[in-house]
């Protein structure tokens, strides 16, 4: 299976670095590497077009600061398209990968690609787990949101997290998914034990 060769890849980081926010560690280019590597191996796993799914990746949540019109997806995939033209890819690779972005939020489309499920699968695996909770309590750092009750990390656990597995497009995320989840379901027991 071909993939994207060392080169290629710094390339890409290179011309994203900048665009992703060093103030939110939830989605900085950490994340973007994280939902590659899931990416990568669920794409080994099903049979898909891993480049797409890299690039995709890499590229998914530059538009996060974009402007206010549009979702974050539609601006990543606007800025996407043009770092991939800079960098010579092919129309054809550069439609899969829009395609992509742009469906890995629900809040713009539903994924149809099997690329772009793919990536929509990657992104959420990185929501659950240690990495997850990691991610979830950094994220109420920097919107200055509490720990429990109303518009909180509990919250957004309860009424985000909890429902991803129900979207998941894949098996093989499903897979991962299900252990990360359930030691996100302890912590949380946890943390509720030690409260009272
Ligand atoms: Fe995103
Ligand atoms: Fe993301």
């Amino acid at each position: 299976m071909e993939t994207l060769s060392l080169e290629k890849t710094q390339e890409i980081v290179q011309a994203v670095q900048g665009l992703y926010a060093r103030k939110d560690p939830a989605h900085d280019l950490e994340h973007a590497l994280r939902v590659r590597s899931w990416g990568q191996k669920i794409a080994v796993e099903e049979n898909a077009n891993i480049i797409v799914i890299e690039l995709a990746a890499l590229l998914h949540d530059i538009g996060r600061s974009g402007t206010v019109e549009k979702t974050h997806a539609e601006s990543s995939a606007g800025l996407a398209e043009t770092i991939l033209q800079k960098n010579g890819y092919s129309q054809e690779i550069i439609l899969q990968v829009k395609e992509a972005v742009i469906a890995h939020s629900r809040e713009t489309c539903e994924p149809q690609s099997l690329e772009a499920k793919i990536l929509y699968d990657a992104d959420k695996l990185d929501y659950v787990g240690a990495v997850g909770i990691a991610r979830l309590f950094s994220l109420a750092g920097s919107l200055g949101i509490p720990l429990f009750g109303e518009n909180s990390c509990e919250s957004f656990y309860h009424e985000r997290i909890k429902k991803y597995e129900q979207y998941l497009n894949t098996d093989s995320a499903k897979r991962y998914f299900r252990p990360l989840f359930s030691y996100m379901e302890d912590f949380w027991i946890q943390i509720k034990k030690q409260m009272t």
